[in-house]
């Protein structure tokens, strides 16, 4: 896709990138070198070949895989770092960042070692651009609640530096209620709640339901299967919560970017907002994002506008970068 002027030039916000999504093929190659583990890829073509999913567990198992060169500090900060100078490139000027410490933690990577080279990497970009990232930490549903509850424990020492809470991964059989506990908890502490509700999941609507009616989130990461039911819908626009959707990341692990959905969306008052997920492996980062749905989901100049203040928003940002973007 291209991306226009307009597209380019525009003040933007994101809500939904997973850090760990945006470890390029050039990147993953130069960690592996330096912490001297072997790829099973022969090289950059070879790895961006095995970059080919139809579903969502498929995205996955790639994904964890390619974490296996993140181990310093360094590590992290390097990652963080790439990102922040894509986000910059892009005019995105304020970012809410999934980070999932247990895939790291349970292969033996401390969350010490996570979370200061992530916010190192992040404090650095602030003092020098004007991009601003803020960390969302988020438990991986497909491990157990007391797995997630342990982290969410872990993660207290370091709560300024974490703004809000998420679930991820494999949603096959892991539904939100299987996280009330720790969810109540992360709330209790001040953290503000998201979940994923993946696009054309088994129980997506009953999903998307028990998020906003059991779990109490604050916003809702895909959701579009939300406007199967009209009384849910309803209840989402009414309660202001935002939807977080990845137009394409779905093309890639479900049957199309979901234009028709965003479309309605918009033409119902749902603050909908557009973003990358996990850009690396989806090859487009947000202006990617919003260039490929621009005639898809037929989106005038206001909309495109109307996307960014929708995420401002919706987000946990403080008022004074609120202000800012508005
Ligand atoms: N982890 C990283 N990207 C994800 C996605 N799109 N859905 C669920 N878990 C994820
Ligand atoms: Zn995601």
């Amino acid at each position: 896709v291209t991306v226009d002027a307009f597209i380019a030039g525009l003040p933007k916000c994101e809500l939904h990138l997973h850090i760990e999504g945006t470890l390029e093929p050039g990147l993953k190659f130069a960690l592996a070198q330096r912490n001297g583990i072997e790829l099973p890829y022969a090289d950059e073509a070879a790895l961006r070949a095995a970059y080919d999913f139809h579903d969502l567990p498929g995205f996955l198992s790639v994904y964890y895989e390619g974490m296996s060169v993140l181990r310093t500090e360094q590590d992290f900060y390097d990652l963080a770092a790439a990102y922040a100078a894509k986000a910059h490139s892009q005019n995105v000027r304020y970012a809410e960042i999934f980070f999932d410490p247990q895939a790291h933690t349970a292969r033996g990577v401390a969350f010490d070692t996570v979370i200061r080279g992530l916010t190192r990497a992040l404090d650095d970009a602030e003092r020098e651009t004007d991009f601003k990232g803020r960390l969302v930490m988020c438990f991986l549903r497909d491990f157990q609640a007391e797995f997630a509850m342990a982290t969410l424990v872990q993660a207290l020492a370091y709560k300024e530096w974490i703004i809000g809470v998420g679930l991820d991964s494999d949603e096959a059989g892991n539904p939100p209620v299987k996280f009330r506990e720790v969810f109540a908890r992360a709330r209790a502490e001040g953290f503000r709640l998201t979940m994923h509700c993946d696009v054309d999941q088994k129980n997506s609507t009953e999903h998307i339901r028990q998020v906003v009616e059991e779990i109490g989130v604050d916003r809702i990461d895909h959701g579009v299967n939300a406007l199967e039911d009209p009384s849910l819908i309803e209840r989402i626009r009414a309660r202001g919560l935002g939807l977080t959707v990845c137009p394409i990341s779905n093309a890639h692990v479900t049957d199309g970017m979901k234009a028709a959905e965003i479309r309605a969306l918009l033409d119902q008052d749902v603050k909908v907002t557009v973003n990358s997920d996990d850009p690396a492996y989806f090859l487009g980062y947000v202006a990617e994002n919003l260039a490929a749905l621009r005639e898809p989901a037929a989106l005038s100049d206001a909309d495109l506008v109307r996307l960014q203040r929708n995420a401002i928003e919706i987000s946990w940002a403080a008022p004074a970068v609120r202000e800012e973007f508005l």
